[in-house]
């Protein structure tokens, strides 16, 4: 099996907080892992690190076979084009309406005949038909996260990214973007990397969850017991008891 995305010892400082301390992960080619943590853990930090937006203090980080700590510009913007990105804060192009961000991906990459088709077709898939030349300023926050999702889901990228893809959606609208990345999963193959804070309906799309906390990955199983994982920690977080030994989260 190959490795598409390997994370080893991997450190990130922010001022005098150890956000990470020695994160170790890694994920097969085609595997769709959930990622989940107390609130400022670090998980945006790891994606961010991920897709080489920031270096690491220390340690490695490979992404489709190549070690991109200390990679140039150009190249880590090569291999950007392989990664599909939705960012918690959405981080879409202001200066572009709806259809040219979601475009954004199948013109970096090229190649693609049809491109207005496609985007169509995918904001169709997000429940957005016909937004095409909305303002990215006119969006609510729901409708900016479903832009997101079509924009990274667009190009069939070998990575996607999802951080929080359902966050403020209604439950309908939340089970019906699952619905697609599963469907989007099921044609690709592709290698998933999911943040969910709605750890239920996380554990339905993906194979395995990590749980990230106190700069470390402390557990890894699979989703579909999650609610049952040996770790007392993991199980109090995934039940939201208030009784036991977790605390915030926060690195010492
Ligand atoms: N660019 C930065 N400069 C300084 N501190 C940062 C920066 N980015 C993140 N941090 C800090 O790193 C910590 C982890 O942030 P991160 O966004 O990864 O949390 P998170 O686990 O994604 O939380 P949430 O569930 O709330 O999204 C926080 O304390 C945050 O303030
Ligand atoms: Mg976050």
């Amino acid at each position: 099996m190959t490795t598409a995305i390997r994370f080893a010892g991997v450190h990130k400082r922010y001022g005098r907080r150890d956000v990470l301390s020695g994160v170790s992960l890694d994920l097969d080619q085609g595997a769709k892992l959930g990622l989940i943590g107390p609130a400022a853990c670090g998980k945006s930090v790891l994606l961010k690190l991920l897709c080489g937006l920031e270096p690491p203090d220390r340690g490695q980080i490979e992404v489709l076979g190549k070690d991109i700590v200390g990679m140039r510009e150009a190249e880590l913007g090569e291999l950007r084009k392989r990664i599909g990105m939705l960012f918690q804060n959405y981080a879409l192009f202001d200066f572009l309406d709806v259809a040219g961000n979601v475009a954004f991906p199948l013109e970096q990459r090229g190649g693609y005949p049809d491109v207005a088709t496609r985007v169509a077709s995918r904001l169709r898939s997000v429940g957005l038909a016909g937004s095409e030349h909305k303002l990215t300023t006119e969006l609510s926050g729901g409708m900016k996260k479903r832009v997101g999702i079509a924009r990274a889901t667009v190009a069939d990228a070998e990575i996607v990214i999802y951080d929080e893809p359902t966050a403020g959606l209604d439950p309908v609208t939340t089970q019906k973007i699952y619905d697609l990345l599963a469907d989007d999963h099921a044609r690709t193959g592709a290698t998933v990397l999911a943040v969910s804070s709605d750890v239920a309906a996380l554990a339905q799309f993906v194979d395995e969850i990590a749980f990230l906390y106190r700069g470390h990955i402390i557990y890894r199983g699979p989703a579909a017991t999650i609610r049952d994982a040996p770790d007392p920690l993991v199980r109090q977080f995934v039940r939201g008891d208030l009784e036991g030994p977790l605390d915030d989260g926060a690195p010492p």
